[in-house]
């Protein structure tokens, strides 16, 4: 394959989502939007990554300074948001010199899959063509850049919505947004585009229109699926995206042998990994990089927080908050709980209504919990504390910070203090 370069554009403010925070950093299933156009140019491992920013861009460069370190990706800032063309444009001075590809994604897209990328990488480069686009017909193109075609069946135009002559207003027929350039191509006809158009910005369609006078060869590729050409311009989208890419999760583990049985009230965030034989019950909240193992319960009504780890076997139930926690193997926390960086062994019992008080007001502790302990109903553990193996609190109990409870011990009251060994 040609030597691929990507732009990915993210300079728009997103004026509709009413917000002081850039389009691109609004959270989508637990992951920032633009994360999603990054991910897919990691997977595709493309030699240059360029990202086009504009309205808030300290926040977007902070965002990516603190989340890639690891990533070589490249910002150019676009002065005003003058068009598609003009941010193509503006990163026109980074993309590496010489014969490659040039593929540009809208940031705002984030549903865009892999394999529909493929695709047009596949066709683009098979069918030698000079650009190549995804398109889609949609029953409603309205607001979309509609397809013009020649006689022949020759892709022409491609026309922004707000241009269209009446006659081309039923075309079905759209422009999707990613695309794919020979680069020496691009920038020989990107300067000829004019803002001769009603919203006076510099379109990058426009490029199909001067190539195609050129005879250069334009070929398009259909998204496999509609929703992937969904685009984010305002709260009520984000949403609506956010719904379709939780159910395409949640068919993803139902396939994968992970019963959920009300997958319209389970929200699994990005990057959770859950075994198979697990149960997800009714109203259960999943955060980001949360990983779950075989045979669980998880819920009814369970949130699971910061990066926690639920070993195989074990039971989360209704009204129980994880929290940068390790539950390990068979370990039972059935109802109502708070566990904060708590740290728990093998078939360890958690009593109704237990908390870990991890935050001091300063800092967060860790609590240790070791296997076979049985933590009686209402025990508050401060931490930092360990608690003993098969060790016992009773109910109402509260072990105070550093007062570790021995293994086999038995301890109850508050504070709590050693009754008996077991
Ligand atoms: C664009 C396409 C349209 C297509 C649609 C699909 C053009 C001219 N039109 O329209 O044919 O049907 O996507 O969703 O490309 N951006 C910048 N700088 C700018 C302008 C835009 O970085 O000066 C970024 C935006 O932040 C956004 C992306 O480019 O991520 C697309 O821009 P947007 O204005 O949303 O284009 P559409 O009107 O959706
Ligand atoms: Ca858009």
């Amino acid at each position: 394959m040609r030597k691929l370069t990507a732009v990915i554009l993210a300079a728009g403010r997103g004026v509709r989502m009413k917000s002081a925070t850039p389009k691109v950093l609004h959270e989508l299933c637990g992951k920032a939007v633009l994360s999603y156009s990054l991910d897919l140019c990691f997977s595709l491992k493309v030699e240059q990554i360029i990202v086009v920013v504009g309205w808030g861009k300290d926040k977007v460069v902070s965002f990516l300074g603190k989340n890639y370190a690891d990533k070589k990706i490249e910002v150019v800032v676009q002065k005003n948001p003058l068009g598609t063309a003009d941010a193509v444009l503006s990163a026109k001075n980074k993309i590496a010199r010489g014969a490659g590809d040039l593929l540009v994604l809208y940031a705002d897209q984030p549903l865009l899959e892999l394999a529909t990328l493929k695709n047009l990488l596949r066709e683009h480069s098979l069918g030698d063509c000079a650009a190549t686009f995804l398109s889609a017909e949609l029953d409603n193109p309205c607001g979309y850049g509609r397809v013009i075609r020649d006689l022949d069946g020759g892709i022409s135009i491609i026309r922004e919505d707000k241009n269209l002559n009446p006659d081309e207003v039923g075309i079905k027929e759209v422009n999707a947004g990613s695309c794919i350039f020979k680069k020496n191509e691009l920038f020989s006809v990107i300067n000829k585009i004019k803002p001769d158009n009603i919203k006076h910005e510099y379109y990058l369609t426009e490029v199909v229109r001067l190539f195609a006078q050129r005879q250069k060869k334009i070929s398009s590729v259909g998204a496999q699926n509609q929703y992937e050409i969904l685009g984010i311009n305002s709260r009520a989208e984000l949403v609506n995206l956010a719904r379709i890419l939780y159910r395409k999760t949640a068919d993803k583990f139902l396939s994968a042998g992970v019963t959920i049985e009300s997958p319209e009230t389970v929200f699994i965030n990005s990057g959770v990994r859950i075994g198979s034989d697990t149960v997800i019950k009714p109203f259960v909240y999943i955060d980001s990089g949360v990983v779950i193992g075989k045979n669980c319960v998880i819920g009814p009504f369970s949130h699971i927080r910061g990066m926690s780890v639920v070993k195989d076997n074990a039971l989360v139930g209704s009204f129980t908050e994880l929290n940068r926690s390790w539950i390990g193997p068979g370990s039972r926390i059935k109802h109502f709980s708070y566990l904060g960086d708590a740290f728990l062994g093998a078939n360890v019992n958690i009593g109704a209504g237990t908390v870990t008080a991890n935050f001091d007001g300063k800092n967060k502790h860790k609590t240790l919990i070791s296997d076979g302990a049985f933590i009686g109903s209402d025990t508050v553990l401060v931490a930092p504390v360990r608690i003993g193996r098969r060790a016992v609190t009773g109910a109402g109990c509260v072990v105070t910070r550093n007062k570790d409870v021995p293994d086999n011990a038995v301890v109850a009251g508050v504070p709590a203090c050693l009754l008996k060994n077991r």
